[in-house]
């Protein structure tokens, strides 16, 4: 597929990052919001993102200015009948996109592609508001979208292969991961990492190890950061909103850690707040190294959470992987619903949230026998939560140590 002209519609977080990669892509992009005072903001982030490139000498001032002079800002539909491609990036109501995508059906040329990066919304629903539900397809990036890799690429249940392809292929030239996710509440990435993060809430309430120790423990396994850090940085009144969306969506697996609510009642979401299960200097991102201060209002938080329901019958020891093991069960059952192919699950997790180790990779360490024991005994333990996948329990009866020993086994087998 050939772009020349693109557009972007909303000047937020993500539209001004992902106007960033159209222009470095060497497109004419039509950066869009509601108002003159967004659409300006918007173009001030793009020139930050270009001149702290210069300034790490990736690129020239000369083309810095000209990227950023790709990008026009506007508050009008005008123009869009020459773009071959929108990415829209307003805000996550669906009324909004739903109204968005039945202008630009009616503002754009009928070969042009209209993409949505939403989190979570269903694109079939937004591909059924144009006439061409076939051109309309999910492209999900992740924050900061100009140097995050991975897009997940998610066509709606009417997009056609073709365009399915076309994106693959242009993400691919724009340098990035794309790896290609049926629609499913949370796609890939976010429905696998919010079942860590929800269980990391689980021990910390149990109170077999605190924030710190469990942090610790998942950067030695191979995530950049651990669980409560991300928490906080990502905001826990909106991780609360995801996780349950995903409660609803999935049922008993995905139960939110009651404490979490608490927290969000007290005020606590993270960085943005000053306080979440750490205290921070409010608006200040902290050094990377930089020693953590627990917040001390979380015990009377994390007690009560225990006598909300939260109690456990028997307690086994911390380890990594009962926070590592609820993200490859929950990757087994994308896997299983053909949400995504089993190859392309390390490269999204790599690329989506920085784990050094894949989960495939644990599975070729461990196997899948020894994943299965485990999940079960978890299972005892805890519950619903850690229920197996049932495509993890068909491949240990087979004999099958991994996906990679799958295709060496007998073809009875697969
Ligand atoms: N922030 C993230 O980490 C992240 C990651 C992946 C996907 N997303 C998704 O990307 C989308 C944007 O998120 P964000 O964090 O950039 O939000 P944001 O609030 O930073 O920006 C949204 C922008 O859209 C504008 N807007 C609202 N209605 C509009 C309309 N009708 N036309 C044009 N612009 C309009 C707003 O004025 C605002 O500037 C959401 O769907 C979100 O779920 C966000």
């Amino acid at each position: 597929m050939k772009v020349q002209k693109a557009a972007v519609i909303g000047a937020g977080t993500m539209g001004a990052g992902i106007a960033c990669v159209l222009s470095q892509a060497g497109y004419e992009v039509l950066l869009k919001d509601v108002k003159q005072e967004f659409v300006d903001r918007g173009l001030q982030s793009v020139k930050r993102m270009f001149d702290s490139r210069v300034k790490k000498e990736l690129i020239t001032q000369e083309q810095a200015d000209r990227l950023v002079g790709q990008i026009r800002g506007t508050t009008s539909y005008d123009g869009f009948e020459q773009v071959d491609l929108v990415i829209e990036a307003a805000l996550e109501q669906i009324a909004i996109k739903l109204e968005i995508f039945s202008e630009l059906d009616k503002r754009c040329p009928s070969h042009a592609v209209l993409a949505s990066n939403t989190s979570a919304l269903s694109i079939s629903e937004i591909a059924a508001a144009t006439r061409r539900p076939e051109r309309v397809v999910g492209l999900h990036f992740f924050n900061p979208a100009q140097t995050m890799k991975l897009v997940e690429v998610i066509p709606g249940v009417r997009t056609s292969k073709e365009v399915v392809d076309q994106m693959l292929e242009l993400c691919k030239q724009w340098g990035k991961e794309p790896v290609r996710v049926e629609e499913c509440p949370g796609f890939l990435v976010n429905r696998v990492l919010f079942p860590y993060l929800n269980e990391a809430l689980y021990v910390l309430a149990e109170g077999i190890a605190d924030a710190e120790q469990i942090d610790k423990a998942v950067v030695e396994f191979g995530l950049p950061m651990g669980p409560f850090t991300l928490l906080d940085m990502t905001g826990i009144d909106v991780c609360a909103h995801v996780t349950n969306f995903l409660y609803e969506e999935y049922g008993p697996r995905f139960e939110p850690a009651p404490v979490l609510k608490g927290l969000v009642e007290k005020g606590f979401y993270g960085q943005k707040s000053g306080a979440g299960f750490f205290v921070h200097s409010r608006g200040q991102v902290p050094a990377k190294d930089q020693p953590k201060e627990l917040n001390p209002e979380l015990k009377p938080l994390l007690a009560a959470a225990r006598g909300n329901g939260h109690a456990v019958k028997r307690s086994r020891q911390f380890e990594v992987y009962r926070v590592i093991l609820p993200m490859f069960n929950e990757a087994m059952y994308a896997i299983e619903e053909n949400v995504v192919d089993w190859e392309d699950v390390d490269t999204a997790m790599q690329f989506g949230t920085g784990l050094k180790r894949g989960l495939m990779s644990l599975a070729r360490e461990k196997g899948f026998a020894w994943i299965l024991k485990e999940l079960e005994t978890y299972q005892e333990y805890y519950g619903e939560r850690f229920r197996p996948a049932w495509l993890l329990r068909k491949l240990v009866r087979g004999g099958i140590h991994d996906f990679n020993s799958l295709h060496s086994a007998p073809v009875a087998a697969r």
